[in-house]
C-alpha cells in the first residue's frame, strides 16, 4: 500500500500548539489502522518565514509540494507583524485558489457534554453541514483606490460569480444533501439588497433544484438565516453560501455549539488534481497563544476528515475516521477540556487522551 504523502503546515499562533496534537492523533490512528502516511513537516506559510524572507513562501513552494495528496494546516496570521491581507493572500488563500480548493465544508455539530449559548439546546440540536465557495465570490483583489489620500476617496471591491464556479459548488451540496436523511438544503443569498450577483446566484440555485427534485430547497436571505442558526438551528442540514457569507456562517454555527475550539474544516478540489486542504476554522488566536490552552480537537476532526478524504471515505480510512470522532465525543463528554470549554486541561493533555483512545479501538471496529 502507498503511503499518503502529506504535509503538515502548522502557520502561526496556536497553530504552532494544535498541529502537534493533530499529528500525534494522526500516528495514533496510522498505526492501529495500519494506513500509512509519510508526513513532511513545513515551516513557511507563515509570519516567521515572512519576516525573515520577505515573503509568506518560497518561490518555489509549488515544486515543493509536488507529489504531495494533502496539506494538514494550522492556522496563518500575525497582525502585529505582518498584515492579515498579505499573509493569507500570501498562504492560505493562495492555496485555495492555486490548488482550486472549490468547495469549503465546514461540519458544526452540538456534543453532548458541551454546553451550548442558546438556552435549552442539546445535543443533536445543531447538525449541519455549511458547504461554503472558496475560491471567489466577494473574495477577490479587483477593484481599487481612486482619490487616494483625500477626501474624495472612492474605494471600489469587486466581486466576482463565474457561472462553472457557482454551479459546481451547488451541485456539490445538492449531492451531499440528497445523500442525507433529512435531504434538505439552505442557500444563503441577499438578492434583495445586492442587486446583480444574488438574483443571479438565486436563478443557479433554481437552475440546479430542478436537477435534484428529492431535495428540500429553502433560499435565505443571510441576514434572516444568521438570526435563524440562533433561533431554530435544529431545522439546518445542509447550507450553501458563498465566500463571505459562508466565512460568517461558520463561526456563528460553531459559537452556537460552544466554542471554535471544535469547528474543523476541509478544503477540496473533488477532482483530486491537486492536493486538497485540511484545517481548523478558528484561526492562529494571539490573545491565548504561548499559553499551552488552545483546544486542539478542531485540528484533530480536521485530521479525520483528511483520511476520510484521501481513502475515498472507504475501508481502514472511514474506520479511522469514525474511531477519531468517537474519541472526540468521549473525550467532550467525560475527559480532559481546554478552559475554552470551561476545564483546564492542557492543548497537549487533550491530544494525548484523544490520542490513546484511537490507540486503543477495540478490534471490533478496527477493520
Ligand atoms: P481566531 O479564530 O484566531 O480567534 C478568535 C477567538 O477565538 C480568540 O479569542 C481565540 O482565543 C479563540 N479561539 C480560536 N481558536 C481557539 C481554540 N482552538 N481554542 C480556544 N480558543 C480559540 O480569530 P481572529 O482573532 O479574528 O484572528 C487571529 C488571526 O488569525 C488573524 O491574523 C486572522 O487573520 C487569522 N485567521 C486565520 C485563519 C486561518 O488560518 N484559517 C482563520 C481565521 C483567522
Ligand atoms: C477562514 C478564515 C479565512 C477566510 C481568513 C483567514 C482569510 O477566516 O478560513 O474562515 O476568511 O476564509
Ligand atoms: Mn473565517
Amino acid at each position: 500500500q502507498q503511503a499518503h504523502r502529506i504535509a503538515v503546515i502548522p502557520g502561526d499562533g496556536i497553530g504552532k500548539e494544535v498541529a502537534p496534537e493533530g499529528v500525534r492523533v494522526l500516528q495514533a490512528a496510522s498505526q492501529r489502522f495500519g494506513i500509512p502516511l509519510e508526513l513532511t513537516h513545513i515551516d513557511w506559510a507563515s509570519c516567521d518565514h515572512y519576516q525573515q524572507h520577505g515573503s509568506m513562501m518560497p518561490p518555489d513552494w509549488k515544486a515543493q509540494l509536488q507529489g504531495t495528496d494533502a496539506l494538514y494546516f494550522g492556522a496563518v496570521g500575525w497582525p502585529s507583524a505582518v498584515p492579515d491581507h498579505i499573509s493569507l493572500w500570501g498562504s492560505l488563500l493562495k492555496f485555495r485558489r492555486e490548488f482550486d480548493q472549490y468547495i469549503n465544508l465546514r461540519p458544526v455539530r452540538l456534543f453532548e457534554g458541551v454546553p451550548s449559548p442558546l438556552a435549552g439546546r442539546r445535543a443533536g440540536d445543531i447538525d449541519y453541514l455549511i458547504v461554503r465557495e472558496n475560491t471567489e465570490g466577494e473574495y477577490t483583489n479587483l477593484g481599487g483606490i481612486m482619490f487616494e489620500g483625500t477626501d474624495r476617496e472612492i474605494v471600489v471591491q469587486e466581486s466576482v460569480f463565474s457561472r462553472h464556479g457557482t454551479d459546481r459548488v451547488l451541485r456539490f451540496a445538492f449531492e451531499l444533501a440528497r445523500q442525507r436523511p433529512r435531504q434538505r438544503l439552505t442557500a444563503a443569498t441577499k438578492s434583495n439588497g445586492v442587486a446583480i450577483s444574488m438574483p443571479w446566484w438565486d436563478q443557479r440555485v433554481d437552475a440546479m433544484a430542478r436537477q435534484f427534485p428529492d431535495v428540500h430547497i429553502d433560499k435565505q436571505h443571510i441576514d434572516i438565516l444568521a438570526a435563524r442558526f440562533v433561533l431554530q438551528p435544529q431545522r439546518f442540514d445542509v447550507v450553501v453560501a458563498s465566500n463571505l457569507f459562508g466565512d460568517i456562517l461558520s463561526d456563528l454555527g460553531p459559537a452556537s455549539a460552544g466554542t471554535m475550539g471544535l469547528a474543523p474544516s476541509a478544503n477540496l478540489n473533488p477532482e483530486r488534481t491537486f492536493p486538497s486542504l485540511f484545517e481548523p476554522v478558528h484561526g492562529s488566536a494571539p490573545d491565548i497563544y504561548g499559553r499551552n490552552i488552545a483546544n486542539p480537537i478542531a485540528m484533530i476532526w480536521s485530521g479525520a476528515l483528511m483520511l476520510d478524504f484521501l481513502g475515498h471515505g472507504q475501508g481502514a480510512a472511514r474506520a479511522a475516521h469514525d474511531a477519531i470522532v468517537r474519541a472526540i465525543e468521549t473525550v467532550l463528554a467525560s475527559g480532559p477540556r481546554t478552559p475554552d470549554l470551561g476545564g483546564t486541561a492542557s492543548t497537549t493533555d487533550v491530544g494525548q487522551a484523544i490520542a490513546a483512545l484511537v490507540a486503543s479501538t477495540p478490534a471490533s471496529n478496527v477493520l
